[in-house]
């Protein structure tokens, strides 16, 4: 088996190249981005690529290229079951509603009067989502009937760029009043809202269609759980301090004790039931009973702060957790 590695530098692909060194699989780095490709992998038996929602380039076509090898008889990661639905919270919507998961309660509308009609009827607060984003950087509340109705007219007019430049400079001040990134890194937040990046300037925008869900109140925490094979890895992440979301927010709540294990239950029987190679479930709760808010295969590959994880019987395992080694080993079939 001879495996083609797409490289990124912070993603899986560092440690999938350290990992075939150590057990000497054959192994080839390739440019996805060259036009040949298909002809790039032609000697290999599977491709991994972990790809970045954030680039521009790999939002064009990943998953087209990543389907064509599939088509191809190649064993690919991340495979169709397990990526078309990546950072598009329309499609999670379809996808957990036709399997009855327990998804947060989420209304979608492709017309300005349907949407206008319905936030002129429901009740308040609610909460407003794009369809792609992470680290909660595209999600926000809805108090009042005057803010929905201005982004619902944005919505079907302007739009919304996929990325929005104050809201990370925002993020940025957090962490640098809490010393978590320096003063380089924050000035980079603030010229980026005059110079775009590329992600920006070339990515198409938001519009068309509108996504709310109720606003399940009083969490203060939300509940990560991966599952890659029979391996269940989970923590809890704490709200930013007077907001509602946790994605993002950087505080890892690792300790296993505290984590709700129906979450961890529930994730595993839906990455069996959606045959996935990785499923990385958001999950929050109302009156006590989970639901699922996301899922996504791609993930900061560091779950270093987790003390180990549980087995498909939900038995706890004390052990280091290294996710990118996980995700080869499961795909290659080697643990
Ligand atoms: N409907 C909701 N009600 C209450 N809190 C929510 C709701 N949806 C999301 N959250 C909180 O907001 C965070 C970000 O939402 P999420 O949909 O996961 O966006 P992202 O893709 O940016 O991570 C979640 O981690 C959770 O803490
Ligand atoms: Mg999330």
């Amino acid at each position: 088996m001879k495996v083609a590695i797409c490289e990124r530098k912070g993603s899986f692909s560092d440690y999938w190249k350290i990992y075939c060194e150590k057990k000497c699989i054959p192994f080839k780095v390739v440019d996805v981005y060259r036009n040949d490709i298909l002809e790039q992998i032609a000697d290999c038996d599977a491709f991994m690529w972990h790809f970045s929602h954030l680039d521009y380039k790999d939002a064009l076509f990943a998953k087209q290229l990543l389907y064509s090898i599939e088509l191809s008889g190649k064993k690919v990661f991340p495979d169709f079951r397990t990526v078309w639905h990546f950072d598009d919270k329309l499609g999670q919507k379809y996808l957990f509603e036709s399997i009855n998961a327990p998804l947060v309660p989420t209304y979608v509308f492709y017309t300005k009067e349907d949407a206008l009609d319905w936030i002129n009827r429901v009740t308040l607060p609610k909460v407003f989502k794009l369809r792609g984003g992470a680290g909660a950087s595209n999600v926000c509340l809805v108090r009042s009937r005057r803010q929905g109705v201005k982004l619902i007219k944005k919505a079907f007019s302007s739009g919304f760029e996929q990325y929005n430049s104050f809201y990370l400079l925002k993020e940025r001040y957090r962490k640098f009043c809490q010393k978590e990134i320096g003063l380089t890194f924050l000035l980079k937040s603030f010229l980026r809202c005059f110079i775009k990046p590329d992600f920006l300037r070339l990515s198409p925008k938001e519009k068309g269609y509108v996504y709310f869900q109720d606003f399940i109140s009083g969490n203060e925490t939300d509940t990560r759980i991966v599952v890659v094979g029979n391996k269940i890895i989970g923590e809890r992440r704490g709200v930013r301090k007077g907001d509602f979301r946790a994605s993002g927010s950087h505080i890892l709540l690792p300790d296993v004790s505290k984590v709700d294990i129906r979450c961890v239950k529930l994730a595993y029987e839906l990455s069996v039931e959606l045959k996935l190679q990785i499923g990385v479930f958001d999950f929050i709760h109302h009156n006590g009973m989970p639901l699922v808010v996301e899922v996504s295969y791609g993930t900061d590959p560091d779950y270093t702060e987790c003390e180990g994880y549980w087995d498909e019987k939900l038995a706890f395992v004390h052990s280091p957790i290294n996710l990118p080694e996980i995700i080869i080993e499961n795909f290659l079939n080697l643990h």
